[in-house]
């Protein structure tokens, strides 16, 4: 049932919650530091960083990086407070700027299966395509431990093109991540 509408990027979409998507700014580092330390927390085997050793979770960093430049982004999603979670950045090589990453997905447990991690999924491919000039393919990798977060991924159009197997170990056990990858049109 349609209670509510996520505004992305201008663009209200009607959902199950009221929400809003936007870019993080600078202002935002205390509570994305935050809710990326809770994600890295409660997630071990989702995501590649761990608690202690993570560059996003430098308060100072982000700062100073949060809302810089386009070519190294952070979405939000706000009801009212930080729920969720994407980033987006360009790869820097000459020969790679054709492709550009997603990392750091998240929506916390509460807001979860609202249509708030797809909003988040769309505000980057849109960022991408309108900002990211040149940008042909999407990347990610995804935890064969987080098979929701593939359904979401299959559901934006993403398509797994390889298995690398044991790729994460923690907590004594291997986990394979699964590559994918979805092909915008260029402009
Ligand atoms: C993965 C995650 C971001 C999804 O966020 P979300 O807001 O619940 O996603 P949405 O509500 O937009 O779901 C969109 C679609 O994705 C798929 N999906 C999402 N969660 C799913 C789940 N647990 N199981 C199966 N499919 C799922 C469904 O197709 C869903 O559409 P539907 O609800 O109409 O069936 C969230 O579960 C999460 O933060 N998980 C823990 C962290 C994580 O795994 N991050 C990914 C690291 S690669």
């Amino acid at each position: 049932m349609v209670v509510g509408r996520i505004r992305v990027n201008g663009a209200l979409r009607e959902t199950p919650v009221a929400a809003t998507i936007r870019m993080l700014q600078s202002a935002d580092a205390p509570a994305y530091v935050a809710l990326r330390q809770a994600m890295l927390a409660a997630h071990p085997v989702a995501f590649l960083a761990s608690p202690d050793a993570d560059l996003a979770s430098d308060l100072e960093r982000m700062q100073r990086t949060l809302g810089a430049s386009e070519e190294n982004v952070i979405f939000g999603a706000f009801d009212p407070e930080l729920v969720g979670t994407v980033g987006i950045f360009r790869e820097s090589h000459a020969k790679t700027a054709h492709r550009a990453t997603i990392w750091g997905m998240y929506v916390v447990p509460a807001a979860r299966r609202l249509g708030l991690g797809r909003a988040l999924v769309d505000a980057a491919l849109d960022h991408g395509q309108r900002h990211l000039a040149g940008v042909s393919q999407v990347h990610l990798g995804v935890s064969a431990a987080a098979p929701g977060a593939r359904g979401l991924y299959e559901r934006c159009g993403f398509r797994a093109w390889g298995v690398e197997p044991g790729s994460l170990r923690h907590a004594g056990r291997l986990y394979d991540e699964t590559h994918m990858v979805l092909h915008l049109p260029v402009r």
